[in-house]
């Protein structure tokens, strides 16, 4: 998860001041003699559930300290993350992101501070992390300046509800392989509408539930 951070485009958006990640371990707000932070579930069954109150201390003293948007909670019960939920959250100031483990959290936390539950696909994994790396991911991207060509995350695939057009680049040519003419014409509304149509063409072929959301 830490490497994640370290390494992706947050680090970059981290480096030039568009995003702050802080990263906060429950075991540090355990209060059980070996840092534990999971207990069994109530009524018995396999597992182990994250506890309240290491939860509520961290997310209590997070809280204290400035106001949040959204605090976010990640399971496979949530709603499932789409292009249109990244660009809600990429307008937040500031977000918490709970990761559970195990079995889950404590309901109540549930009840109590979590403001969206998001899951990023129907599966299951084995923790929350990837889960917000990948939420992470796709809102970091889209505050401006945080990827090279500030224009190239509103062309993104789902950005018009589409699949992306095919991109191609020098050669022209290669092995017998040649580029669409369109766009070597040099004309723009041209190479404009063939990308659109190509962009619905890809979306009828690959993704036709996207036309009819
Ligand atoms: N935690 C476990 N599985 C998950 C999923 N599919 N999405 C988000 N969080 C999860």
């Amino acid at each position: 998860m830490s490497s994640f951070f370290e390494y992706s485009i947050c680090k970059r958006a981290a480096t030039a001041g568009l995003v702050e990640v802080v990263l906060h371990d429950l075991h540090d707000f355990s209060t059980k003699k070996h840092k534990q932070i999971d207990d069994y579930p109530f009524g018995g069954g396999a597992g182990m559930v994250i506890a309240i109150e290491p939860l509520t201390k961290c997310l209590d003293t997070l809280m204290a300290a400035r106001t949040y948007d959204e605090v976010i909670f990640f399971s496979p019960d949530g709603i499932v993350l789409k292009q249109t939920i990244a660009n809600q959250l990429s307008l937040c100031q500031n977000m918490i992101f709970i990761c559970g483990h195990y079995k889950g959290i404590d309901e109540r936390i549930r009840e109590k501070y979590v403001t969206k539950e998001i899951s990023i696909g129907d599966y299951v994994l084995s923790g929350g992390e990837l889960a917000a790396a990948v939420t992470a991911d796709a809102i970091i991207r889209l505050i401006p300046g945080a990827i090279g060509d500030e224009s190239s995350a509103l062309t993104d695939s789902f950005q018009d509800g589409l699949l992306a057009p095919p991109v191609y680049t020098r050669p022209a040519s290669y092995m017998g392989m040649d580029v669409p003419a369109i766009l070597l014409s040099g004309h723009d509304k041209k190479v404009e509408e063939w990308r659109h149509e190509q962009a619905v063409k890809r979306t009828m072929e690959r993704r036709p539930d996207l036309l009819h959301d």
